[in-house]
This record gives C-alpha cells, structure tokens and sequence, in this order.
C-alpha cells in the first residue's frame, strides 16, 4: 500500500495537486493552532504583501491577512515537527519528480472577517524559487457559509480552466504546483487560520 507522502507525490506528478484530508491528528491540530493564537494576542502578525524585494507591497485590496513567518534557526518544539514534516515531503518529491527541492519557508496565515486573496500564482514576477506551495489547516470547525474557499483554477489539457472549490477544513493540507495553479481565497465570514509554505529550488 502505498503511503500518505507517496500518494501526495504521485498526486503532484501526474495532476500537480493533491489534497490530503487528515494530512496531521487532531490533536496536534489544535496545539498548532494554540500556538498560532498566542502569537496572535502578543501582536506578533503583520499585514501580508505582494512581490519580493524592491517589488514589496502591502495592497489590501489584494490580500487582507496577516501573517506571521516561521524563523527556521528559531523554530518551537511544536514548528519543528511540522517543519520535518514539511522536510520528509521535500525529499519524496525530489526522489520521483526531481525538481531539485532544497528549502522551505513558511508562514501562519490568519484572514479575518472579510479578508480574502485575489487570484494569484504563488511565483513573484522576479523571483521563481517557489516550487512547491503546501498549505495546512488548522481550523476547529468549518461549513459552506463560513464561506473562504480556496477556489483552485486547474488547467486543463485543451487550455481551459476546471474550478474546484477547497474548504479550509482543520488537519487538511494541500499541495500544488506554485507556477502552475492559479488560486484564490474567496472572502471568509470568520477567522480563518492555516500554516503556508514553500519548497524553493534555493538554499536559504
Ligand atoms: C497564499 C495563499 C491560500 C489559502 O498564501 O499564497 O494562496 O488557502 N493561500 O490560504
Ligand atoms: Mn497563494
């Protein structure tokens, strides 16, 4: 049989995304999102920006969350088994897709009341070291009203777009191809809190 990294990689190689419902237990769901909220109260999120470098901007009326990046030398116990997580997918990947995967980044996302995230690929215009986008729920509960789908375009093979609609459902991780899958989080109507990241074909 084959296992829940494997069928993420041979999701990504033959359709370049694949959803993994139960991708962590719930109970280390719920002390993620513990911690999450605990950075939250001391202030530590900031407003999210489009580009990289000189091309930084904050543009609200673009994407409305805040977001909190993860220091890879400064890691919580907690950060730390999702990171190596994060680490053995990066090294399934390279086996089969050789894509040459050699570090991650991440940050914990919060979109608040309102906030959503216009289409976008997640390759800045300057810079395409991202490869690999991997985002992880961490939501106790959520329904259709709650509404902050992440609405995925998928490219298909006669040049059209199929849209699929992904609930922010805790303990759910996604991953998709960054250059290739269009996406956007359509506007929530209650706090909604995930970790995202990235395997980059750079060093740190
Ligand atoms: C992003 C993003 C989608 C989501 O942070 O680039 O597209 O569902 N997030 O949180
Ligand atoms: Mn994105």
């Amino acid at each position: 049989m084959e296992n829940l990294y494997e069928a993420i990689v041979n999701g990504l190689y033959d359709q370049g995304w694949y959803i993994a419902e139960n991708f962590i237990s719930d109970e280390f769901r719920k002390e993620l999102l513990h911690e999450q909220q605990e950075i939250l109260v001391h202030g530590q999120f900031r407003h999210a920006g489009i580009g990289k470098g000189e091309a930084f901007r904050i543009r609200p009326e673009i994407r409305s969350d805040k977001v909190f990046w993860l220091d890879p030398i400064n890691l919580t116990e907690l950060q730390e088994v999702y990171w190596d997580k994060m680490e053995a997918l990066r090294r399934e990947i390279n086996q089969r897709c050789f894509l040459g995967l050699r570090s991650f980044e991440a940050h914990f996302s919060m979109y608040p009341p309102g906030s959503f995230y216009l289409r976008h690929l997640d390759q800045f215009q300057n810079v395409k070291y991202r490869v690999v986008t991997v985002i992880l729920y961490l939501n106790d509960s959520w329904s259709k009203e709650d509404g902050g789908a992440l609405r995925m375009y998928l490219p298909m093979g006669d040049g059209n777009e199929e849209i699929m609609d992904v609930y922010p459902e805790g303990g759910k991780l996604v991953v998709f191809m960054s250059g290739e899958i269009p996406h956007e989080v359509l506007t929530t109507n209650k706090s909604r809190i995930s970790i995202t990241g990235w395997l980059r074909d750079i060093e740190y």
